[in-house]
């Protein structure tokens, strides 16, 4: 009954129904005020969803691909960027030992290329999910961390999908880095693609957090409101490359 009137409230785009719903039903049993940070991020970002976009963004879900592509041609593109480690509004964020390029690479010519065939192959890969929409490539930006950066617990507003392209990683399962996805409500599904079976296999999460380790050539897309964070200590690489992206419908 009450995930009946949660989403009642949902698919009419009343989130703030919603919230204050749960913040009533939290007096009585604290485990519903967790569920209110869904609902919130919705209602910031202040605009009316088509019911059939809320269906498709209601469950979290995490897409796991390995994408062809020369790496080598990206990550010598980032080492000649002609902002590299200059100050931006990005560098003051809270985040340890990393550096974010400014995040309007999609417009730039360097990074047209990747940045339309990431946007093509996401949505190849991805239309079963998407049905009749095209997501477009709305933001992208590269992230160097160093061998000890921290990303802290954020999640993407102002977009539906957000991912990341990974370009050098540590391929290293003795240690705890990587991205670390957080489950709030238990009900995370991932999705990993096998090529040779050409489907994706899917399980659902009911663990706090997902510890994603990625090899390179993975990208990894999930629904912007999943909060994640990065750790890179005592990686044996100097250097952590991923190119992130934001997708909109
Ligand atoms: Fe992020």
């Amino acid at each position: 009954m009450i995930n009946k009137i949660l989403n009642f409230f949902y698919l009419n785009n009343c989130f703030r129904f919603a919230i204050y719903f749960l913040k009533i039903l939290s007096f009585f049993d604290n485990t519903y005020k967790k569920k209110i940070s869904f609902y919130n991020y919705f209602k910031k970002r202040k605009k009316r969803y088509e019911k059939q976009i809320l269906q498709i963004l209601h469950i979290p879900r995490v897409f796991i691909i390995n994408f062809p592509n020369d790496t080598e041609k990206i990550i010598n593109q980032i080492y000649n960027y002609e902002k590299l480690y200059k100050a931006n509004e990005f560098s003051n964020d809270g985040h340890l030992e990393v550096y974010q390029s400014e995040h309007n690479l999609n417009e730039n010519p360097n990074f047209n290329e990747i940045s339309e065939n990431l946007e093509k192959f996401v949505n190849l890969k991805l239309q079963n999910f998407t049905t009749y929409k095209k997501l477009k490539i709305d933001k992208l930006w590269f992230v160097i961390t160093k061998d000890s950066g921290i990303i802290k617990k954020h999640s993407h507003f102002n977009s539906d999908f957000s991912g990341a392209f990974y370009l050098n990683v540590e391929e290293n399962n003795k240690n705890n880095n990587g991205l670390k996805l957080y489950n709030i409500n238990e009900n995370l599904e991932i999705y990993r693609y096998s090529n040779n079976e050409n489907k994706f296999n899917v399980e659902v999460s009911k663990d706090k957090t997902l510890l994603i380790k990625p090899r390179k050539n993975d990208l990894i897309i999930f629904n912007s409101y999943i909060e994640h964070s990065v750790e890179n200590k005592n990686a044996k690489i100097d250097e952590r490359i991923s190119l992130p992206f934001n997708l909109v419908f």
